[in-house]
């Protein structure tokens, strides 16, 4: 029934033609949608028809880190610009909140979902009824795993990521130079590795090409991990949690740097960055990296971290510029909505343990102290200004 409800929407704007009040719902970025949660909606709520193109549900993770409310406000911008309704909603990193926001957008008639999972493991139920019901899915930066009803999938080159990340590790301490030739610095140096949550594919694209790039570091005594921690289980975080991050450096200096020191962390997202530097702040590293803090990575060129490298305090972070990752997901929407296959740039890479999903894949840039405002200022991601306050206005 749900199928057959859909189908009707799905099969085109030509049959979409009643024009009436949209009911509002989820047009915002409020999450109270989720308490009209009930077995019984998908029959009931036939009011749905009444808006002239539909509704897409956007099911985001977080409002923790603002690059998910970019994310999430880009993505509905962009469909609402092409006169569809958006329910967005963000499940505050809690996985029952997610299937019950998913599960809400399928019986309250969303035509299409756009998903950025908390647990990429943990949708399959929710998806099997998306499917049932016709309903197109998008992967969104994120990849939802262990089930065949993900369609498309839109992201960055993770593992290229990854490697970046590695790399601005091996320019700050001077291995390499920031054009990729070799820097003056020798070693040895101390480093200690932080991981993303395993739950989240893309925690271990980062980390593998993290680790790939400095693993013939450290086989040649170049870098030394004092902790021995190196494998992903062993320095993973779970949700991104920057308190978990500070707790763990606060440990590994404890346990490790009695008589030490520190060179430098690789971290994969800013997030977890700023928790490392806290920690090693309070312990008497830096201020900054000129006084002695230890070189830290980063991702997602946040602004609070935005502001830390330009005040020399994080070293570098990558940049994926959110806005073309939301326009990706509005143009393969559109797509499915019209009938048609999205273009895929990659159909390898990406198995989900049950198929290969094809992805998109854009592109990211490491940004440096030196590159903040011909990547970040120059292209509106950040004006100067927020740069200065390392706060979003
Ligand atoms: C990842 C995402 C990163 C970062 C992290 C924590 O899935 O690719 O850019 O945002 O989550 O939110």
């Amino acid at each position: 029934m749900k199928g057959k409800k859909l189908i009707a929407v799905a099969a085109g704007a030509v049959m979409a033609f009643t024009l009436a009040a949209c009911s509002g719902s989820g047009a915002g970025d409020d999450s109270s949608a989720d308490a009209t949660t009930s077995a019984a909606p998908a029959e009931s709520n036939g009011g749905d028809a009444a808006m002239e193109k539909g509704t897409i549900g956007v099911a985001m993770p977080t409002q923790t880190s603002e690059r998910w409310i970019a994310d999430g406000d880009a993505v509905k911008k962009g469909l609402e610009a092409e006169g569809y309704t958006v329910d967005l909603q963000f499940a505050g990193d809690d996985i029952p909140t997610q299937s019950q926001q998913i599960d809400s957008m399928i019986t309250n008639g969303s035509q299409l979902l756009i998903v950025a999972a908390i647990d990429g493991t943990a949708l399959s139920g929710q998806l099997e009824a998306a499917a049932a019901a016709g309903i197109p899915v998008i992967a969104y930066d994120r990849l939802i795993r262990d089930t065949p009803n993900v369609d498309y999938y839109v992201t960055f080159d993770n593992y290229k990521v990854g490697v970046q990340q590695a790399t601005s590790l091996l320019v700050g301490l001077g291995i390499l130079n920031e054009d990729g030739s070799e820097g003056d610095a020798e070693g040895p140096f101390n480093i200690e590795l932080f991981a993303g949550s395993l739950d989240d594919n893309n925690a271990f694209f980062f980390f593998n090409g993290a680790i790939d790039t400095l693993q013939p570091y450290i086989d040649s005594g170049v870098l030394v991990v004092p902790s021995g921690q190196t494998e992903i289980e062993q320095v993973a975080t779970l949700r991104w949690a920057q308190e978990t991050a500070q707790k763990r450096m606060e440990d590994l200096l404890t346990a490790n740097y009695a008589s030490e020191t520190l060179n430098g962390v690789l971290s994969p997202y800013d997030g977890i960055s700023r928790g490392i530097l806290t920690a090693l702040s309070n312990a008497g590293y830096g201020p900054t990296i000129a006084d002695g803090m230890p070189v830290v990575t980063g991702q997602d060129a946040e602004i609070a971290s935005v502001k830390l490298i330009n005040d020399d305090v994080q070293f570098a972070t990558i940049f994926k510029d959110t806005r073309k990752l939301a326009a990706q997901a509005v143009v393969g929407a559109l797509s499915f909505l019209d009938g048609a296959e999205p273009e895929a740039n990659d159909t390898t890479t990406y198995d989900n343990g049950v198929k290969v999903v094809p992805s998109y894949l854009l592109d990211s840039d490491i940004v440096y102290k030196d590159n903040i405002t011909s990547l970040l200022v120059d292209s509106g991601y950040w004006t100067a200004d927020e740069v200065a306050s390392g706060v979003a206005e």
